[in-house]
């Protein structure tokens, strides 16, 4: 269960991050570094996460054409991190490109190749929204499948999405494409923004492979604790 929870480190200060860090390293494995932290405080929390022995999901959200998509990559692959992800809504070839350049990187440089995966539709995004505001006319499952399929197509590995989606895409990707689900809430969390939600034991039964979990944590009176009740409620799945 340690390696499944991925806690995001979503504070604007170095030094709480890194404080964080040290509290719960016994517990969590993997960290998230997202945009608010990696832009206020840089790329030196990555190297400060490496220091201590543990891995960071780099959680940038890649979307841009793809030569600048496949440069950042690069760029990530190097600060080591054991995973990304760009939007798979920047197509094909942006994902492709990226991925391609990361490998020969890698291969060259002999570094351990990053997960690349591709954020499907935002937790935070409804199907009224999708529809109304972004015009996209189909139902979001299926523009959850389709862009999951494009992310397989493009060679990533994964994707994330929501815990709800979490069986489609398995079915529609196989074993082995990797299902990063953030909208996670335990029964005594509340929502905050997100709108497409699942409690950790649902999620995992479902087929997440990874949980990323910030408020629900970081917000609690005692986050010690309530990573303790989310990895016994994991393990219960
Ligand atoms: O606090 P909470 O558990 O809702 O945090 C979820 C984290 O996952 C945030 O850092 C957010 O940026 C990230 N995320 C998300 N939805 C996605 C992709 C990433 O909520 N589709």
């Amino acid at each position: 269960m340690k390696e499944k929870l991925i806690l995001a480190l979503d504070v604007a200060e170095y030094s709480y991050a890194v404080e964080l860090v040290d509290k719960f390293s016994a517990y969590i494995e993997i960290f998230k570094v997202g945009l608010e932290l990696h832009t206020a405080a840089g790329s030196k929390i990555v190297e400060a996460i490496h220091k201590r022995g543990k891995k960071v999901f780099l959680d940038l959200k890649f979307h841009d054409i793809p030569n600048t998509v496949a440069k950042a990559g690069i760029a990530a692959a190097r600060s080591g991190v054991f995973m990304f992800n760009v939007h798979a809504s920047g197509g094909l070839d942006m994902m492709q490109k990226c991925r391609d350049e990361v490998v020969n990187v890698c291969l060259a440089e002999n570094i351990a190749r990053p997960r690349i995966i591709a954020v499907t539709v935002l937790t935070s995004m409804s199907q009224d929204v999708l529809k109304h505001e972004i015009g996209i006319q189909h139902s979001l499952n299926t523009h959850v499948r389709h862009l999951a399929g494009l992310s397989l197509k493009a060679g990533l590995d994964g994707v994330v999405a929501s815990a709800q989606e979490a069986a489609l895409i398995r079915s529609h990707c196989g074993r082995g494409f990797l299902i990063v689900t953030p909208g996670i809430r335990p029964s005594w969390a509340a929502a905050d923004d997100q709108r497409r939600m699942m409690t950790p034991k649902k999620a995992l039964q479902a087929g997440a492979d990874y949980l990323v979990m910030g408020r629900a944590i970081l917000n609690h009176a005692d986050p010690g604790q309530a990573i303790k009740l989310i990895q016994e409620e994991m393990a219960r799945a």
